[in-house]
């Protein structure tokens, strides 16, 4: 070999260039490949360093061991420098690896949007705890009813207006007499019918009607119906039990009162009240449903004893309920199915 290298004396001012330029490439690598690199230019077999060591043999004897000390030092120098670069960009690429690698096992996931309950569904079931927190059962019925059900039964007369085209969807073909339920009483027989005495029992359910669609009507709404019959039911017991649910409904300023008012299958019947401090408009009187005492003859329809048995209903709209309980200005709102109307309910079950 004939490069500069193998030629150069060991001179001080050699080695120091050496030791120099080792240093310098330690110094400036970045990561421990370009390292790896500095040591094989600069102290690895054919580096200057290297050469120089091999030339000691050729040194005179009595200049060895001064000579020996330079280059052994210089060696020792770069060594030293590599272990230490080394030892730093180990560590340093050991944290940033874990950094890389961190998890944080407390971070919540990233949720997806899922939308919302209907508000109407969430008021439903709330109705039904209570009554269900009364020992009471939850019953429900077709919706596409049986006229017998709908209105023989619970003793509508034959020219009764309800019986009219303009109020009640009748199904084809008509003389199979099915309708689309007007309300939720037809459950009433079917309950009276399939289950035992004494009954307590509530239907919440959808129901239609040749309505308008606007602000206060839908031609699909919902309603819960509520029958006991009972040995010694009265309408007190009626009574109490439609002011305990005003007032969990509504908050204890609630305040209920009975008008007496006509329905075919309760007798006597009164339209049912609801009086609110807060309400919309000032504190005031607003219709919430109908209610009564069964009428015999819907007693009898069902195959109960009028004589020994007694009994109360009442049916409410769901719909008008959630007006005037959480401020809703439009029922179309709750038929349009808009996700952000339903998230202002929250996701109380
Ligand atoms: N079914 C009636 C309606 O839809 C509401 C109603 C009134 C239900 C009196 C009852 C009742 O059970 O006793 O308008």
């Amino acid at each position: 070999m004939s490069d500069a290298a193998e030629n150069t004396e060991i001179t001080p001012e050699a080695v120091n260039a050496a030791v120099d330029a080792a240093l310098a490439a330690i110094d400036a690598s970045a990561d421990t490949a370009a390292l790896k690199a500095a040591r094989s230019a600069h102290a690895a077999e054919g580096s200057p360093l290297a050469k120089l060591n091999a030339r000691l043999r050729e040194v005179p004897n009595d200049k060895k061991a001064e000579f020996g000390k330079l280059v052994g030092q210089a060696r020792g120098r770069v060594n030293q420098a590599l272990a230490a670069r080394e030892e730093e960009l180990v560590a340093a690429e050991t944290a940033a690896k874990l950094e890389a690698e961190r998890l944080d096992i407390t971070a919540l996931p990233a949720r997806a949007r899922v939308g919302a309950r209907h508000p109407i569904s969430l008021l439903q079931e709330q109705i039904a705890d209570i009554f269900v927190g009364m020992g009471w059962e939850i019953a429900e019925g077709p919706e596409l009813e049986h006229e017998w059900f709908n209105f023989d039964a619970l003793n509508f007369d034959v020219d009764h207006p309800a019986r009219q085209m303009q109020d009640t969807f009748f199904v084809d073909p008509v003389d199979r007499h099915l309708v689309m339920r007007t309300h939720t009483s037809p459950v009433q027989v079917r309950s009276m019918l399939e289950r035992d005495l004494p009954l307590y029992v509530l239907c919440p359910g959808r129901v239609y009607r040749t309505d308008e669609y606007d602000a206060t009507h839908l031609p699909v709404f919902t309603q819960f119906e509520g029958i006991v019959v009972d040995k010694g039911i009265t309408m007190a017991h009626l009574r109490g039990t439609l002011d305990h649910a005003a007032k969990v409904l509504f908050g204890p300023e609630a305040r209920t009162r009975f008008r007496a008012n006509f329905f075919p299958f309760t007798e006597p019947s009164a339209e049912l009240d609801l009086w609110h401090p807060t309400f919309k408009g000032g504190a005031r009187w607003i219709e919430w449903g109908g209610c009564g005492m069964i009428n015999p003859n819907v007693l009898r329809a069902a195959g109960i004893d009028p004589e020994e048995y007694s009994g109360f209903a009442f049916g409410m709209g769901v719909e008008r309920t959630l007006m005037f309980r959480s401020d809703v200005q439009d029922m179309r709102d709750m038929a349009e199915g808009d996700v952000r109307f339903s998230e202002q309910f929250g996701m109380v079950v």
